[in-house]
């Protein structure tokens, strides 16, 4: 297949990339915000089947610029992604995750691009009760302008459907976490914080359940659904097994060998979900998939990625990631921010 990625120099995207490079040509398209780092995806650069486009998807001609001709599939990644800047400021949130949606759903639709996958989030069900799991009849109930603003970029892509037609499919997935994970998510910051033993920043009192996916996992379901899945269908990817916050940081101290002393409780995040749980049935069903990696053995090979690559971290941390664009493209917004 002809994939046109976007936002594959993000967390999730690269892995993507990764995965179906050897397989199918994929141009990334990515605006390379503060999120997105060209050395996630060193190990594919010089593939044949690997081209860079930088632009912005909220810019309908630079998309359409870089869109292939006999396009088969755009993989929509990109987005803000951070809950907790968009407590802070919700208008990017609404300008990449709505209307850069929407952008993409016209530049697929004009140009007869054979198949869209969207790519949400479990947040766009809001605050799970105690036995409650997300599927395709929860209510839509987002509590934070990004869960917000992924929930309207759902709607589009359904009116899309409806309105026009178009092929395409939405997948929701819980929290990934594994490699090339940007050091403002819990899983990264905890891990590279704790091998330096700096303190872990705990949110309230840490009961928040999040459902862990490795991304790997993700990214195998999403390459299932792009190629099996059916049109205007909702499919969900879990881990299986959600877990409360301050659970999941006593398992990585033990991993990691380092005290409980190094928790630190902080003021809790304004409007905090306290449990998100995805019923991923509907994937396995269908589709044959489910994840393969438990928690514990994703973790311990996450932390002895972080462990291996604290070059990428200090790249991170100190915002030399960013060279490249910034040499290019010249210094446009900030570089990664006080973390
Ligand atoms: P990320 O923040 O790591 O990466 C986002 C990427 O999008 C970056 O490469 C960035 O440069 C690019 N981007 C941002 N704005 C852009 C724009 N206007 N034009 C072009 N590119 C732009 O995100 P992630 O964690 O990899 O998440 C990827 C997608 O998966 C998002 O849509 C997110 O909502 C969704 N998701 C993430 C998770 C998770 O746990 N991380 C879980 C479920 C769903
Ligand atoms: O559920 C899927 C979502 O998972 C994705 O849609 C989002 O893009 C992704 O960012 C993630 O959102 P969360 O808010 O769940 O992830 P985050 O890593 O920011 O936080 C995970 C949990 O840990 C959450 O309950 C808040 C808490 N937390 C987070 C940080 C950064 C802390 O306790 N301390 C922290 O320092």
């Amino acid at each position: 297949m002809k994939i046109f990625v976007t936002g594959g120099a993000g967390f999730i995207g690269s892995e993507f990339v990764r995965q179906a490079v050897p397989n199918h040509q994929v141009i990334n398209f990515d605006k390379l915000t503060y999120a997105g780092n060209l050395d996630n995806l060193a190990s594919v650069a010089k593939h044949p089947n690997y081209s860079l486009a930088v632009g912005d998807i909220c810019d309908s001609k630079a998309v359409a610029g870089a869109l292939p001709e006999n396009c088969d599939a755009i993989v929509h990644f990109a987005a803000e992604s951070h809950v907790d800047r968009s407590i802070l400021s919700a208008e990017e949130f609404v300008r990449t995750n709505v209307v850069g949606t929407q952008v993409m759903l016209d530049v697929a639709r004009h140009r007869k691009v054979k198949r869209f996958l969207h790519i949400s989030t479990d947040e766009v069900g809001g605050d799970m009760p105690p036995n409650g799991w997300l599927n395709s009849d929860s209510p839509l109930r987002p509590s934070s302008p990004y869960a917000a603003s992924k929930t309207a970029s759902e709607h589009f892509v359904r009116a899309a459907v409806h309105t026009f037609g178009i092929d395409a499919l939405i997948t929701r997935t819980s929290n990934n976490y594994g490699p090339y994970q940007f050091p403002e998510k819990l899983l990264p910051l905890a891990i590279s914080n704790a091998l330096e033993d700096r303190p872990i920043p705990v949110y309230g009192d840490g009961m928040q359940v999040r459902d862990w996916i490795h991304v790997t996992d993700n990214c195998r379901a999403l390459l299932a659904v792009l190629e099996r899945g059916r049109s205007g269908v909702t499919y969900h990817m879990g881990g299986g097994g959600p877990l409360a916050n301050i659970d999941v940081l006593k398992l990585l101290l033990k991993i990691l060998g380092k005290p409980e002393t190094l928790l630190t409780t902080v003021t809790d995040r304004l409007g905090h979900d306290r449990r998100y749980a995805v019923d991923f049935s509907d994937t396995t069903k269908e589709l044959g998939w489910r994840p393969e990696i438990s928690f514990e053995e994703g973790l311990r090979a996450t932390v002895d990625w972080y462990r291996n690559n604290t070059e990428w971290v200090r790249r991170c941390r100190s915002g030399e990631y960013r060279k490249y664009y910034e040499e290019m493209y010249g210094e446009r917004e900030a570089t990664a921010q006080a973390i």
